[in-house]
């Protein structure tokens, strides 16, 4: 293949060069298109086929079902790391020694704490607040208790950031789950590991141990392992958008939590287990779900299949249902919404419908049946996948700053009103 591409708009014939990954993804570089055309843009609402960077993070081949962080293949990362050590990949690029692993802990604890008044914003949320809401609102109170910005070329302080809100975001997750249950807050313990810690802080009642289940902290360490960065999706092009204004990383990241709430991103989670709840009550008819799905008509549509990029299974979907097999198992739950979620699948899979679409269950489909079966609220679920995917956006954000990339600005086609007059209020 050439290494050039032309564009012929009329008469005139441009040529703009082909960018190429280092998996052979290939892109034509359309810097000079606007200035070279006089006023040329490209359109294509959605980005379905429009690069918005280059990245040395997350490799993903939705044809194949390939997923990589960093070089290392999903399953094997799932298999074989912890949580920790995936979050330090994504962000410094290299699978840490032991020695930078316990450092990056120790610091991340030093930083485990939140300013105390943060207690009387979440007494002011109500009960029934919706804890994304609660999460990025917090979020965003960080940048008031933490004002100084970080300044991106110095390495020392871009680590404070980034270990100040490895530690402060967990336990501002715990506490929208305590805050929603009217347990008083909970700080964890320097003995314990970072999953660890998350359970202890989301669960420990103030009357009593808490025993920690080695299944519930593999399966934890798992999920979060699972959601911790997917490239270019919507809430990590929104940490990267906002933090293109030199936005602060934690106004960032408040900004991609709420991206991530909405039920075609990370909210699906929440979503799915709804809609199996819904199915199951409606007397297990799948079919009829099934037919609601298919309609053009009917907005309904079956939360947890297709993707954007993926037009194969999902590797992470592949990795979570057996994961859901074996967590359930071990913790000797039997959870019915899991034969309907499993019947969903087989019916969907020979769909001709869902065949023509490539729509295969995604990340989403199984994951809330093991968050249920540990114990955790529904309207938590998507919290959680904030909590994985944190390092995934504080890993884009800092390699966004490190670029030195422009202020996102995209361009549009005007299709409204041409010039008119300004007609008086008693003349309309
Ligand atoms: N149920 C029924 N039909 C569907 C579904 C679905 N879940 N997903 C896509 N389709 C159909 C859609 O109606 C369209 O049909 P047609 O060509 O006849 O108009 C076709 O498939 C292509 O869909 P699209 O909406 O153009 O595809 P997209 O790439 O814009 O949307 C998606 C991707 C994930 C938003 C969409 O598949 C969806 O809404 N899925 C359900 C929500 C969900 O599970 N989201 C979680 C995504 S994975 C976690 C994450 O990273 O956030």
């Amino acid at each position: 293949m050439s290494d050039i591409a032309k564009l012929q708009i009329g008469e005139k014939t441009y040529e703009f060069p082909l960018v190429k990954g280092t998996e052979n993804e290939t892109a034509i570089d359309i810097k000079a298109l606007r200035g070279a055309t006089d006023g040329v843009i490209t359109i294509d609402p959605g980005y379905k086929n429009t690069g918005s960077c280059q990245s040395a993070i997350t490799f993903l081949d939705g044809e194949q079902g390939i997923l990589r962080y960093r070089g290392y293949s999903i399953e094997e990362l799932a298999e074989k790391a912890d949580f920790l050590e995936v979050a330090y990949l994504l962000i410094f690029g290299e699978l840490p020694t032991k020695e930078q692993l316990d450092k990056f802990y120790a610091d991340i604890l030093d930083e485990a704490i939140v300013d105390d008044d943060i207690k009387k914003i979440i007494d002011a949320f109500p009960k029934n607040a919706h804890p994304m809401g609660v999460l990025s609102s917090l979020t965003s109170a960080l940048t008031a208790f933490n004002p100084s910005s970080v300044n991106v070329d110095s390495e020392e302080d871009m680590y404070k950031a980034i270990v100040k809100i490895m530690g402060k975001f967990p336990v501002l997750v715990a506490w929208t789950l305590r805050k929603k249950q009217g347990l008083p807050l909970h700080y964890g313990s320097r003995k314990l590991g970072y999953v660890e810690n998350i359970l202890t802080m989301m669960f420990q009642k103030p009357n009593d141990e808490y025993d920690l289940n080695p299944i519930m902290i593999n399966a934890l360490d798992k999920l979060l392992i699972l959601h911790a960065d997917h490239e270019q999706n919507c809430s990590t092009s929104t940490v990267r958008i906002v933090g293109s204004s030199h936005a602060g990383l934690f106004a960032s990241l408040s900004a991609g939590i709420s991206a991530l709430w909405g039920p075609l991103h990370g909210g699906a989670n929440q979503a799915v287990l709804e809609m199996l709840e819904a199915i199951k009550e409606d007397g297990g008819d799948t079919k009829k779900y099934m037919g609601k799905a298919k309609d053009k008509e009917d907005p309904f549509r079956l939360m947890g299949f297709g993707h954007r990029v993926y037009k194969n299974f999902d590797p992470r979907a592949k990795i979570i249902k057996k994961a859901a097999d074996e967590v359930l198992g071990d913790l000797g739950v039997e959870d019915p919404i899991l034969d309907v979620a499993k019947g969903l699948e087989r019916e969907a899979l020979e769909d001709q419908y869902f065949v023509d679409r490539k729509l295969y269950p995604n990340v989403d489909f199984y994951s809330g049946i093991i968050y249920r079966a540990m114990g955790i609220p529904v309207e938590m679920f998507t919290v959680m996948f904030a909590l994985g995917r944190l390092p995934g956006w504080i890993a884009q954000w800092r390699e966004m700053r490190l670029r030195k990339e422009p202020i996102g600005r995209p361009r549009q086609v005007y299709v409204g009103e041409n010039l008119r007059e300004f007609v008086e209020i008693d003349k309309r």
